[in-house]
């Protein structure tokens, strides 16, 4: 029997917690507000579809950066479709972890 504590969310499912109606419950801004500066280079461990990722390219302004780091490949790509061509793009670095290793 498959052990379900080595499952990750899969990349199917990521719909259902990348949505705007998310944003009302896990507001971003309100999250991160007092702590993201411009500037900032921030980790997202775990990133996903990028829910906090883009949101917070924004807060870091152009000085800033986002390092977007997940061990699924299919997340790493929903998040750079989300932002080919947009401002944000240059500010967002993708990066895939090993299961055990973050590897930055
Ligand atoms: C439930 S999703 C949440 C995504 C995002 N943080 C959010 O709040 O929308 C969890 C993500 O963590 C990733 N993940 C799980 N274990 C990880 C690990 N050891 N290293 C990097 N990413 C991991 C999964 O691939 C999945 O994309």
């Amino acid at each position: 029997m498959e052990n379900q504590n080595k499952r990750v969310c899969p990349v199917e499912h990521a719909t259902s917690f990348d949505n705007f109606i998310r944003k009302f419950v896990h507001n971003p801004k309100k999250i991160f507000g007092n702590y993201v500066k411009e500037g900032m280079v921030v980790l997202d461990i775990g990133c996903g579809p990028g829910f906090f990722s883009v949101e917070i390219a924004r807060m870091v302004g152009e000085s800033g950066r986002v390092i977007a780091a997940d061990l699924q490949e299919g997340m790493l790509e929903k998040v750079k479709n989300k932002i080919q061509g947009k401002d944000i793009e240059q500010r967002i670095e993708l990066h895939k972890c090993g299961v055990n290793k973050i590897g930055i």
